[in-house]
Formats: C-alpha cells, sequence, structure tokens
C-alpha cells in the first residue's frame, strides 16, 4: 500500500481586489504593484467569513472528489497563522462543519510554509502508524488580508485570503512509490523579527496603546525577506532533488509560494527550471501565504494538467523563519 494525494479542493472568497482598487487607497499604482510583485488582483473574504468557512468549502471540495466523507477523515491538520480565534483551533471549527467525529485536530503554525510543513507532517503520521492513521487531511487557509494595515502601501498591495486543501490517505489499490519523494524542511528562530505580528499573544496582549501603535497588524522587512526567500528555496530545492535522484528537468511541474513574482523568477533561474515547468496564479491571487502551494496544485488538477506519476517540486518560505521543498509524485 502507498500514500497517496487521494484528492485536492481550494477555494476563494468571491470579492475581487484590483490594483486599481488599491490605488484609491493608498499612493501607488498598477504599474509599480504589477513590475515590483507580478500581482494584479487578490480575492478578500467576506465581512462574515473567518479562515475555518474558508477551509471548510476547500474541504468539502477536496472530500467530493476523492468520493468520501468527514467520517472517512482520522485527522486534520490545518495550517494558518489567521485562525478564527486563538482557540479552539480552526481545525477544530473544520472538524464541525465537515461532520469528522472521528478525526483528531490541531493548527501548525508555520506562515507560508505551513502547507509543505503539515504535508510532512500528515504523510509522517500514516507512514508511522497506518493502522490506525489511514486518511488525513491538510489543509492550508489564510486571511491575511485581515492582518494588513491598510493604510501601509508597503504591505497592504501584498496579500489575498484563500485555502487549498489535500487529502492524504492509503491507497490499497496502489503498490507504487509513496506521494512524498523527498522534503528538505528549515526554520531560522534567529531571523524571526523579519516578518512578524507583534501584538495579540501573551508577549503583547491586546491594548488600547498596541491597537494605536498598529501591532496588529504585519510587519515586515521586505528585501531581507526577499533576500532569505530566495536563498532559502533554490537550497531546499536542490536538496531535495538531490536526495531523490531526481534533475530539475525531469519534473513536470515547480510550485513556488506565491510571494512575488521576482522571488519565483530568481528561484526557477537559479534552479534551471523553465517557464513552461514553474506553474504561478500570483497575478490573481496575490500572496495567499499557507494557502498558495495547495491552490497552485487544486488549480493544476482542475484544469487536468497533472498526470499520474508526475513529479512535482513544491517550495515556500515565510516568517520564522521558515523553509522547505519537498518533490512529489502525483
Ligand atoms: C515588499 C517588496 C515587494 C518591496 O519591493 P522592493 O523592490 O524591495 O521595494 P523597496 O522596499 O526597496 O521599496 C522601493 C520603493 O518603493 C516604495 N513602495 C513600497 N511599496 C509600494 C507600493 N505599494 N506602491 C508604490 N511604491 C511602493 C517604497 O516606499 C520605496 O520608496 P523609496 O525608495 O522612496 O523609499 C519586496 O521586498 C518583497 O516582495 N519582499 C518579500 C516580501 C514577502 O514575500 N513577504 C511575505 C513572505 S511570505
Amino acid at each position: 500500500m502507498s500514500i497517496r494525494i487521494l484528492a485536492t479542493g481550494s477555494y476563494v472568497p468571491e470579492r475581487i481586489l484590483s490594483n486599481a482598487d488599491l490605488e484609491k487607497m493608498v499612493d501607488t499604482s498598477d504599474e509599480w504593484i504589477r513590475t515590483r510583485t507580478g500581482i494584479q488582483s487578490r480575492h478578500l473574504g467576506a465581512p462574515e467569513q473567518a479562515s475555518s468557512d474558508l477551509a471548510t468549502i476547500a474541504a468539502e471540495r477536496a472530500l467530493q472528489k476523492a468520493g468520501l466523507t468527514g467520517k472517512d477523515l482520522d485527522a486534520i491538520l490545518v495550517a494558518t497563522i489567521t485562525p478564527d480565534h486563538a482557540f479552539p483551533s480552526t481545525a477544530c471549527l473544520v472538524q464541525k462543519n465537515i461532520g469528522a467525529a472521528g478525526a483528531f485536530c490541531f493548527d501548525m503554525a508555520a506562515a507560508c510554509s505551513g502547507l509543505i510543513y503539515a504535508l510532512q507532517t500528515g504523510y509522517s503520521l500514516i507512514k508511522a502508524t497506518p493502522s490506525i492513521y489511514r486518511r488525513v487531511l491538510v489543509i492550508g487557509v489564510e486571511m491575511p488580508t485581515r492582518m494588513v494595515d491598510w493604510t501601509n502601501r508597503n504591505t497592504c498591495v501584498l496579500f489575498g485570503d484563500g485555502a487549498g486543501a489535500v487529502i492524504l490517505g492509503l491507497d490499497e489499490a496502489d503498490n507504487g512509490p509513496d506521494f512524498l519523494v523527498a522534503s528538505d524542511l528549515h526554520t531560522d528562530g534567529t531571523l524571526c523579527d523579519l516578518l512578524k505580528l507583534p501584538a495579540g499573544g501573551s508577549r503583547a496582549p491586546a491594548t488600547a496603546e498596541t491597537v494605536a501603535n498598529k501591532m496588529h497588524y504585519i510587519h515586515m522587512e521586505g528585501r531581507e525577506v526577499f533576500k532569505n526567500a530566495v536563498a532559502g528555496m533554490v537550497n531546499s530545492s536542490r536538496a531535495a532533488l538531490e536526495r531523490a535522484g531526481v534533475k530539475v528537468e525531469d519534473v513536470r511541474w515547480v510550485i513556488p509560494h506565491q510571494a512575488n513574482i521576482r522571488i519565483i523568477d530568481a528561484v526557477s533561474q537559479r534552479l534551471g527550471a523553465t517557464a513552461e515547468q514553474v506553474y504561478t496564479n500570483i497575478d490573481r491571487m496575490g500572496n495567499t501565504s499557507a494557502a498558495s502551494i495547495g491552490i497552485c496544485l487544486d488549480e493544476l488538477a482542475e484544469a487536468g494538467k497533472l498526470s499520474s506519476g508526475d513529479r512535482v517540486l513544491i517550495t515556500a518560505f515565510g516568517g520564522g523563519l521558515t523553509w522547505g521543498a519537498m518533490l512529489i509524485c502525483w
């Protein structure tokens, strides 16, 4: 029996915010945003939506494609840094919504690397105890637009909301390779200040002062993050490929985290990946953090652009700093 990706699903909210809309909100231009980031529009959650709502729709879509229901799941892992609440976890809320009473559930916080970290964890759970954990729902969901200062042009143009779900499971009819061929995950906590949400946790609980000082918004050292992102994703991708003994030309798709088209181009160029191999949707989605790779995978699957046995290299980086890469066999 091999551990396979049984299905994917995704969801982005209906409302679209274009660069032209942003021009009316802050001192920016469509030209600056497009040339410096590659983003043309992004999706924004409706006021009544929270991360668990987005995650639930993505999960339901994946379950339907897999021909499963919530009752078939043994665990739910939600990668998010924009949970509905500090607790209960967003995974608990998704469990309730999809009727997955038999699943144990928890959230993981690894910022934009969240989906890769969660895929590794879900895989390891099944691999270690296949008699107990046979099907694991992994979701990357994020509403970063709830954490950006809409008066700060440095950050508000970058992000969008969305969710991507992946169902991992034992395939009894399949004796081929596991979906996870090789991975390379890293963390450097000494760089924790480059990208952070300063207040709202135990370090600085919410007060009138923290709100007045805008400490509940994303703070980011853009250029430093950029440099670390390129180096981290390139090194991890090379390490994962080397572990697998696979050359980049033998990979069907490279899916880098969608944060900035210039980061994606720099990573692709250094890896020697062709434009045809690299999948992007940043122009339509912006940076959806932990959701980005899941949405890309689902778009490719929905478009019929993934065939059984295709090798897919996914790579991400985010606050922490966290980064990594994973070679997947579809
Ligand atoms: C944020 C980012 C797009 C900025 O691009 P950059 O080329 O590094 O631009 P800089 O920060 O050097 O700013 C250049 C100028 O553009 C200005 N600028 C920044 N945002 C702007 C905007 N939305 N519109 C217009 N001008 C803007 C800056 O104020 C600066 O002006 P100055 O030279 O007068 O000071 C880029 O650094 C980046 O993508 N970093 C990684 C961020 C990231 O991925 N974060 C999420 C991690 S998962």
